[in-house]
């Protein structure tokens, strides 16, 4: 199974996504746990490019091919490899990602979004946690942690919460394979609810 983790900055994706494969792993279940960007080293260091540095420093358009690029090595290199040998991908974000922030904050990219995941990516999740959270709580959570990825992270609370209704409408576009999990309460609370909801799926 190929499971992905979205949803807005500080909502608990990473979190939740080490804490699912960490328990899954325990049952016996070979998991990879990966990351987007990265995930790859030429994915690595394409994430240096765009979460560094002046939020200016790339077009939307630039912007959104430095990330499908990254998407389409570590799909190459990391995703497709261990789903061949056998191995459940747990990725922490992929293109729904891309759909929301340069489909809502780059300017309306989404047609050229999808055009470009057509063509290069091809592929979705299984399945997609989307954890949502209010705009305001997930902007403390991620302001509270420290790092040098800042790039996006200034967005502000207007932005953020227009974030959060766009991985809801990804959801309700998507409804085969997302499941809106509830990302309020401790992070215990959380993760009964991502396990109750791949029970529910599996
Ligand atoms: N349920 C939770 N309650 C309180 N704090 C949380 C919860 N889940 C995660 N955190 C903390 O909030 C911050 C953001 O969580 P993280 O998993 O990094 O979010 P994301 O990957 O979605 O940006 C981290 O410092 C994390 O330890
Ligand atoms: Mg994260």
């Amino acid at each position: 199974m190929f499971i992905s983790f979205e949803g807005i900055d500080g909502s608990g994706k990473s979190t939740q996504a080490r804490r699912l494969a960490a328990a899954l792993a325990t049952e016996g279940q070979e998991i990879l746990l990966t990351r987007e960007p990265g995930g790859s080293r030429g994915a690595e260091e394409i994430r240096r490019l765009v979460l560094e540095g002046e939020p200016d420093r790339w077009s939307p358009e630039t912007e959104l091919l430095l990330f499908t690029a990254a998407r389409r090595d570590h799909l190459e290199r990391t995703i497709r490899p261990a789903l061949a040998a056998g191995q459940w991908v747990v990725c922490d974000r992929f293109a729904d990602s891309t759909r929301v922030y340069q489909g809502v904050s780059r300017g309306d990219l989404r047609a050229m979004v999808d055009r470009l995941h057509d063509l290069m990516i091809g592929v979705e999740p299984d399945l997609t946690f989307i954890i949502d959270i209010d705009a305001e709580t997930g902007l403390s959570r991620a302001r509270a942690r420290p790092g040098a990825e800042q790039r996006f992270e200034d967005f502000g609370l207007p932005l953020q919460a227009r974030m959060r209704e766009g991985f809801l409408a990804l959801a309700r576009e998507f409804p085969g394979r997302c499941r809106v999990i509830d990302g309020s309460g401790d992070e215990d609370a959380v993760a009964a609810r991502v396990r109750a909801a791949l029970g529910a799926a599996e």
